[in-house]
């Protein structure tokens, strides 16, 4: 699955939501980023240059530094 990471925060631009076809990505409005559902995402991709701050990234490819996002957007769907 594709991750949304830090630079989300804060931001929240919501560009990659428009181009997922399988409408896997979501927050609520008191979220400060949003999430992308691993158990729906197809590893398309195509979110990932919609974002302009570069948040998305795939799972195998998280900076070391932001690797706690794949929990964090996992967990949200737990709720
Ligand atoms: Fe949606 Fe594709 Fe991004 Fe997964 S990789 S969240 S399916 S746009
Ligand atoms: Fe966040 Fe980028 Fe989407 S800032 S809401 S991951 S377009």
């Amino acid at each position: 699955a594709y991750i949304i990471t830090e630079p989300c925060i804060g931001t929240k631009d919501k560009s990659c939501v428009d181009v997922c076809p399988v409408d896997c990505i979501h927050g609520n409005d008191d979220d400060t980023q949003l999430f992308i559902d691993p158990e729906v995402c197809i590893d398309c991709g195509a979110c990932v240059s919609a974002c302009p701050v570069e948040a998305i990234y795939a799972d195998s490819d998280v900076p070391e530094k932001w690797k706690n996002f794949i929990a964090i957007n996992a967990e949200w769907y737990k709720k």
